[in-house]
């Protein structure tokens, strides 16, 4: 299987199955003279983690990575980034294949195993296998690896929807957002959520989620016009994770209803001589290009496919028939999706910040 890398100069690649005995990614294009060590990664992936509350699916695996290459530790005592390939890897502890022996043959509704088979006409179904979530532990490995590439960039995450329930944005507080097991911002939606996704639970059902990520201190000049663009390679890359079916920048969708003096963010100059935006309807992106605004994503996740209703489908034979998950799934995928998207975000951002210094220095 081939297009398992994303970035240009900034490239990841990643390769495991969910429950191989591994995973694990290659970063290609880390500038050399970057101190790092696995406690930089590490912090990432355990806001990633699953079996941390009730909400998410219940498979423990600690997560814990190894730096494989790429570094070495000078004689100042630091370990630093050499310039070459970065090899990271994660052992994969607590897989239960059994619960998967009974579907092996059997495709879900609204899963990859109908695709992959059409495709390829081999899988490992086991935990869902490639198509599985678990490969995006390496991309918050990634993610933690791009941040050091650009420290002036904070790069935050917040779930901003479950199902029907919206937060109240005049409530934003990033300071709440790991206080509860949402990544919820807004502390006021917090009992709403926990009552509502306990139903959603005990009803061995599912349900999507809406997840905003901001970049604050990106530069201007970020992106590229035409086939470069900032937003397009954004897109690409929330779009990519798994169970995202819709990503908006800025106003997104929203846009639609607004009038040009709505939409249009105003410019002004500010007391220090340098230009600023009355508004940020625009997400941080003008052209493909980085205004030095906030860069604002927001994606849409889908319920959780694997569910324990019975559903109809059909078999890798051509036979009809009714299909019940079993094994450990997410109620709300959306959930642990946060700290993916923030880990996209880094990867495409620190991949631009190089370009843009690799074209105009
Ligand atoms: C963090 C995260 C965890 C996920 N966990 C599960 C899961 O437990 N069960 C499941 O059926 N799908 C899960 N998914 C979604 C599937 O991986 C995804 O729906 C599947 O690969 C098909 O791809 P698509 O939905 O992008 O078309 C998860 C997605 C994310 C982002």
């Amino acid at each position: 299987m081939s297009h398992n890398s994303f970035g240009h100069l900034f490239r990841v690649t990643t390769w495991g199955e969910s429950h191989g005995p591994a995973i694990g990614a290659v970063i290609d294009g880390c500038p050399p003279r970057i101190p790092l060590t696995e406690a930089d990664i590490q912090p990432f992936l355990d806001r990633r983690r699953p079996g941390q509350s009730r909400f998410t699916t219940q498979r423990q695996e600690p997560d814990q990575v190894r730096i494989l290459s790429g570094v070495y530790t000078e004689t100042d005592g630091i370990q630093y980034t050499t310039g070459t390939p970065i090899g990271l890897e994660i052992t994969n502890v607590d897989q239960r294949s059994k619960d998967y022996s009974a579907i092996g043959n059997q495709f879900r509704p609204g899963h990859a195993d109908f695709t992959y088979d059409a495709k390829y006409g081999i899988r490992d179904p086991r935990g869902g296998g490639r198509s599985s979530a678990r490969e995006t532990a390496m991309r918050v490995a990634a993610g933690a690896v791009a941040r050091r590439i650009i420290p002036g960039v904070t790069i935050r995450g917040a779930l901003v929807q479950i199902g029907p329930h919206r937060i109240d944005r005049n409530r934003w507080d990033w300071a709440e957002v790991d206080n509860n097991p949402f990544f919820c911002p807004d502390a006021g939606s917090v009992d709403l959520f926990t009552t509502y996704l306990d139903g959603i639970r005990k009803a061995g059902s599912s349900i999507g989620a809406v997840i905003e990520i901001v970049a604050e201190g990106v530069p201007p000049g970020l992106g590229a016009p035409i086939y470069g663009k900032l937003d397009g390679d954004l897109a690409a890359a929330m779009m990519s994770i798994n169970a995202v079916k819709g990503v908006e920048i800025g106003a997104g969708f929203g846009a639609a209803e607004l009038t040009g003096e709505e939409n249009a963010d105003e410019i002004r100059l500010g007391n220090d001589g340098a230009p600023y935006f009355r508004s940020n309807h625009a997400g941080g992106i003008l052209g493909g290009i980085s205004t030095g605004q906030p860069v604002v994503a927001r994606f849409a996740v889908k319920p959780t496919s694997s569910i324990l209703t019975t559903r109809q489908s059909i078999d890798r034979f051509g036979n009809e028939i009714d299909i019940m998950t079993k094994g450990r799934h997410d109620p709300c995928v959306g959930i642990r999706a946060v700290p993916v998207g923030e880990a996209m975000m880094a990867c495409v951002i620190a991949d631009h910040f190089l370009r843009h210094r690799g074209q105009v220095g």
